[in-house]
């Protein structure tokens, strides 16, 4: 099996989980492929291979406005016959709403020619709102860790499962699509602060191009997908995001390091987060 990766990822989560996954189907004799999904990258035709794997972060409880984008130009294929696509998607909470970052990719796919076979979501630490302390990140880490082989054995399987949709989280994610017309505007007005020592990398990272080095300091566009990869990845802490300043969260997690036990997971969410890392570790994989 030839199997490709599409990968959107602002601050390295979902490359990461994408990765093992390749591993997983690398290990088991398959061969992969993965692209990212940047306004400068070209693609080669999606119909070349026999699986194709979209990943992403969930962003407001959808698929990032990128990530629409790059599908709604997916070349057509035969819809009575139509090609095989798993959604590999991570989330900061365990919270289900997360799984209806699904639906829209679904719709655009299907009109495409593509059908999505399976959707997997792993839990991974925060980019915004608040920092996950890095025992968390490396708790979160050992689930998805521990999950991942099931996946690439049902992908390679040609198995996989859907999650349910309902009216709550059709028009739920509907209404918080508004994040799609709100970042552009809110990431325009991103600013760099004296801290800034002028070293490109926010302009580098950026999925969308969409930050310009001018007198050596960054000048932000307007086609931010509020992806946090800037703020996240600026060595200096220099970035002020706007109205979302109060959420930003910056410098990469500790994935190797010891893991929280349950006694230190934080208050926020805490019982969706310890029924999610049991249940990983008590073996329900996929
Ligand atoms: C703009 C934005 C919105 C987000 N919305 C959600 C959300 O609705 N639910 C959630 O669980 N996590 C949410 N997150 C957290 C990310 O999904 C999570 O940290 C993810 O692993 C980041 O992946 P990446 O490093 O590949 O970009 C959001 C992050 C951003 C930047
Ligand atoms: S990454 Fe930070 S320090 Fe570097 S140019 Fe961007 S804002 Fe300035
Ligand atoms: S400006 Fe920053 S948050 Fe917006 S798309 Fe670029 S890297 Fe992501």
């Amino acid at each position: 099996m030839k199997a490709v990766f599409f990968v959107f990822s602002g601050t390295g989560n979902t490359k990461r989980v994408c990765a093992r996954l390749a591993e997983e189907l690398e290990a088991r004799g398959h061969e992969t492929e993965t692209f990212a999904i940047r306004a400068d990258n070209e693609y080669p035709d999606p119909r070349a291979y026999d699986v194709v794997l979209i990943g992403y972060p969930v962003h407001a409880f959808n698929a990032p406005a990128a990530v629409l984008k790059f599908l709604k130009k997916f070349p057509k294929a035969d819809k009575k016959n139509p090609r095989p696509v798993y959604l590999v998607r991570t989330s900061g909470e365990p919270l289900r709403m997360n799984d209806a970052s699904a639906i829209t990719p679904r719709r655009i796919l299907k009109h495409r020619g593509y059908t999505v076979r399976g959707e997997y979501r792993y839990v991974m630490p925060y980019n915004i709102i608040f920092r996950h302390s890095d025992k968390m990140a490396a708790r979160m880490w050992r689930a998805a860790e521990l999950r991942l082989p099931a996946a690439a054995d049902e992908i390679a399987a040609g198995g996989g499962k859907r999650e349910g949709v309902n009216i709550f989280k059709r028009m739920f994610t509907f209404v918080l699509r508004i994040e799609h017309t709100a970042m552009p505007v809110i990431g325009h007005h991103f600013k760099a602060t004296k801290k800034c020592i002028g070293c490109g990398a926010c302009a580098k990272i950026c999925p969308q191009g969409n930050i310009e080095m001018v007198d050596g300091r960054p000048k932000f566009k307007r086609s931010c997908v509020g992806c946090m990869g800037c703020a996240f990845s600026c060595p200096e802490d220099a970035l002020k995001i706007s109205l979302l300043n109060g959420w930003r969260v910056n410098g990469k997690y500790t994935f190797e390091g010891e893991a929280a036990e349950d006694g230190e997971v934080q208050r926020y969410c805490r019982k969706s987060y310890i029924r999610y890392f049991h249940n990983a570790e008590d073996g329900e994989k996929k």
